[in-house]
């Protein structure tokens, strides 16, 4: 016997005394590495989901790795026979959306004003010189997600988009949400998460068409979280009541006069240019970030007179409202299990997830997997149209229970009893309470805007997951509004857009910093009936305006 290895789906007959490392590389499976595999960069990780037994023991350097994470230069196989199956950061084809759609017109009718200018040679940063050279001007457009980091390189003369890249945020080794990196970096000093980001980051760089010199400047946005790590600063705060980032804080102490940050390209530990600017977009709140400014400003909010919503679902979904007059947010506590977390089959929108679920007239169903293969999960799109199709069919009540009285209701068979997918009651709760916090903050925000959800002109669904979501499953179990479909606009990733907006032109960047200036912030913990709101949000029904709210 021997053991087997499984790296990023490829299998090889372990080598005893060669890392996990040097057999993913005979296998041409590409692991990120700057250090050469001396333990050093943190970047060789893997997740083993299998064998983790049959491993060396953990070293000194993967000190700062918990659960099943090793670093591959650092590890080898050790047992005799068994299965070990692992992969690197990068698991497969993660759906990451990187476009914006059914935006304003006026949006993009803006003139190319960039801060990076030319003047013969002189390559200037608001005026002041940077370079000496005549090549091209480059910017970068940065979204961190707590999931997913989308790029996009544009060309600062012509505003032309030259390349985008996106991949999955390394740093969920240190957990899912925000809180957990949040405590993991209060509980590892040496900024390891932004080390292992940026390590990333800058393969991504690295391999776009241009000399990463070029890239005079980079606008990043993200949640508070994450943009604040990548700017060096403590994140403590946001995890703690009352949530503030450290700029709020300093801002409401009068030691600064926004929230937004700005940097070298030399200390963001990328290869850009060493003196380009790095500008991390203004934040709402702890956890009403520079994502979701970025997004105001992509539908062009500072213009707008109707009254129109932003509905960004996540583990933490943010919620903004109102027009140019007038702007409210809030961010609800939603937790993973929309994203597949804690849910029994649940997964990323990765290849081998049921996103897609119909019920046919035989009562069988129907399954739609991403890449086509046998399913493996079922992600958050996936989740809903389950939802939405038992109770269509009577099959699961309002309060979320199964009407046959079974605990769980089997979507695919697997070959094994145990590669079956599946829904279970307990799977239901959770999305249920999930649910219950979405809609507690849409009351809240609406009432206290005063109106209710027949009143707003446009409704946007930000983020990648609202861009993939069936509308009418959606509004029947009550995760969205139950509104006219035709104000719903899934408008994809909104927040890179915004991002790309405020590197092309100073005069919507100084627009953005108003925008944020004028946001209201709604605190749902502290508002009297929210509790209210939550309970009747468990219930998966349509989601209308409560008439007492008003
Ligand atoms: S390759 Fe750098 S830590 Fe393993």
């Amino acid at each position: 016997m021997a053991v087997t290895l499984t790296i990023n789906g490829q299998s090889v007959p372990a080598s005893p005394g060669l890392s996990i490392f040097d057999q993913a590389e005979s296998l041409g499976v590409d692991v990120p590495t700057s250090c050469r595999k001396q333990g050093k960069c943190k970047e060789c990780m893997v997740e083993v989901v299998e064998g983790m037994a049959l491993l060396s023991p953990v070293t000194e350097a993967e000190r700062h790795l918990k659960g099943a994470f090793r670093l591959s230069c650092q590890t080898t196989v050790t047992a005799a026979d068994g299965h070990v199956r692992c992969h690197t950061m990068r698991r497969g084809q993660m759906r990451i959306e990187r476009h914006a759609l059914g935006l304003p017109l006026g949006a993009r009718s803006f003139p190319v004003d960039p801060a990076v200018t030319r003047d013969g040679e002189r390559i200037l940063i608001d005026g002041v010189e940077v370079e000496r050279c005549w090549g091209p001007i480059h910017g970068l457009a940065a979204d961190l997600g707590t999931t997913t980091v989308v790029l996009r390189l544009l060309d600062l003369e012509t505003g032309e988009l030259i390349a985008d890249a996106s991949f999955e945020n390394p740093q969920r080794f240190a957990g899912a949400e925000v809180m957990s990196r949040i405590a993991y970096d209060t509980e590892h000093p040496g900024r390891l998460l932004l080390r292992t980001l940026a390590g990333y980051l800058s393969h991504a760089i690295e391999k776009f068409p241009v000399d990463p010199k070029s890239i005079y400047e980079m606008v990043v946005v993200g949640n508070s979280t994450m943009r604040d790590l990548f700017f060096r600063h403590s994140v403590y705060t946001i995890g703690q009541t009352p949530y503030r980032s450290i700029t709020e804080i300093e801002m409401a102490e009068g030691r600064r006069t926004t929230t937004a940050l700005v940097q070298t390209g030399l200390r963001s530990l990328l290869p850009i240019h060493p003196r380009a600017r790095v500008y991390g977009a203004p934040i709402i709140s702890g956890h009403v970030g520079a994502d979701a400014a970025a997004c105001m400003l992509a539908i062009d909010l500072a213009h707008e007179d109707r009254l129109v919503a932003i509905m960004d679902i996540g583990t933490n979904t943010e919620l903004i409202l109102g027009n140019r007059h007038r702007i409210l947010a809030a961010s609800c506590p939603a937790g993973p299990a929309f994203e597949g977390g804690a849910i029994a089959c649940g997964m990323p929108a990765l290849e081998g997830a049921i996103e897609d679920v119909a019920i046919g007239g035989d009562g069988e169903f129907r399954l739609r997997v991403i890449g086509d293969g046998q399913p493996e999960g079922i992600c958050g799109s996936g989740l809903v149209d389950i939802l939405s199709e038992l109770l269509r069919t009577g099959r699961m009540n309002a309060m979320g229970r199964f009407e046959d009285g079974e605990p769980r209701v089997t979507l695919w068979r697997g070959p094994q009893p145990d590669e079956s997918i599946y829904l279970q009651e307990s799977d239901v709760n959770e999305l249920a309470q999930a649910k219950g916090a979405n809609v507690a903050g849409l009351h809240v925000v609406f009432s206290s805007y005063g109106i209710d959800f027949g009143d707003v002109d446009a409704f946007y669904l930000a983020g990648g997951f609202g861009r993939h979501l069936k509308v009418d499953a959606s509004k029947r179990i009550g995760l969205i509004p139950d509104m006219d479909a035709a104000k719903i606009v899934q408008a994809g990733n909104t927040a890179i857009e915004g991002a790309a907006i405020a590197l092309l032109s100073r005069a919507k960047r100084q627009e953005l910093e108003e925008l944020v200036r004028k946001v209201e912030h709604c605190r749902l913990e502290t508002h009297p009936r929210f509790f209210d709101y939550f309970v009747e949000g468990c219930q998966f029904k349509p989601v209308e305006a409560i008439p007492c709210a008003r």
